[in-house]
């Protein structure tokens, strides 16, 4: 098992990350938070520290993650802020709207900056730092939505799909530094990036549920998750469908 003592969270409003943050706060664990809204992660952060005992340690900084030139500098302090680093938790990330995205390339690259290029710069620092200590879990949320390509989101899925492709190479350079390399991708979750969608039905799942299984696939080093897990079956359904039929469905 993988111990979760000093974790760093990028994105750390999120909705989703926040559970994560306030479970892992829960079971002892000193948390360095980043987040791009200040106000926001200014109340996780105050949020956190009601939750903590006085041995643990709950800091963060305010960043926009699309500045990849400050990654380096976020990640050390992150660092030293918490002694060391055991886990990071990469969080952030954006619903671009297809339709708008396909009349505009700039808004296209941009969602592509924020959902994957970004992502990529961090995972690579974080790889380089935790191959050198030789332990640690790497864990980002990527999604459902990268496994295969549909009209109605293929660019948000596009970005997921590189990232979970990316770790997967990475999961495998770095199982024999003994370090973990958690892909999880959630289904339908109610947070704030899925306002406006209607909610009804079973397929849509609670941040603090997908939270609880962050945190255990973290812990037991997991590759790929999908939260819940019963979006393993439908997605194993979705990428078997033959590309000849996939291409006429409204999907
Ligand atoms: N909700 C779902 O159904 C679902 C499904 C699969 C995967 N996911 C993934 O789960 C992760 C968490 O999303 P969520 O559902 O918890 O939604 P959320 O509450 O809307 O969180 C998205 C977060 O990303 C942050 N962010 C966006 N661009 C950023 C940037 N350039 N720099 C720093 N932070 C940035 C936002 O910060 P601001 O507050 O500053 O905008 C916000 O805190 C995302 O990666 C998302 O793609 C969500």
């Amino acid at each position: 098992m993988n111990t979760l003592n000093r974790v760093v969270i990028f994105g750390a409003t999120s909705s989703i990350a926040e559970q994560t943050a306030r479970q892992l706060v829960q079971q002892g664990a000193s948390v360095y938070c980043i987040g791009r809204n200040p106000e926001r992660l200014a109340t996780v952060i105050a949020d956190l520290k009601t939750r903590a005992g006085n041995s643990q340690i709950i800091d963060g900084i305010s960043a926009d993650l699309t500045r990849t030139d400050k990654h380096e500098s976020l990640i050390a302090t992150a660092n030293d802020s918490l002694g060391g680093l055991d886990a990071a938790l990469i969080a952030h990330g954006s619903l671009p709207e297809q339709q708008k995205c396909e009349q505009d390339i700039t808004l296209t690259l941009q969602e592509f900056d924020t959902n994957a290029l970004s992502v990529i710069s961090l995972l690579t620092l974080l790889a380089n730092r935790f191959e050198k200590q030789q332990r640690g879990v790497i864990a980002t949320i990527s999604s459902v939505a990268g496994d295969r390509g549909r009209q109605s989101n293929y660019i948000y899925g596009a970005a997921k799909g590189m990232v979970s492709l990316f770790m997967q190479g990475l999961r495998n350079r770095l199982h024999k530094h003994n370090v973990s390399v958690v892909t999880i991708k959630p289904g339908f979750v109610d947070t704030p990036m899925t306002k406006g969608f209607d909610k009804s039905g079973f397929l849509w799942a609670q941040p603090d549920k997908v939270a609880r299984g962050i945190i255990r696939s973290m812990q037991k080093g997991k590759g790929e998750v999908y939260l819940p897990g019963f979006w393993q079956l439908i997605m194993l359904i979705i990428r078997s469908i033959p590309e000849s039929i996939f291409k006429r469905l409204s999907l």
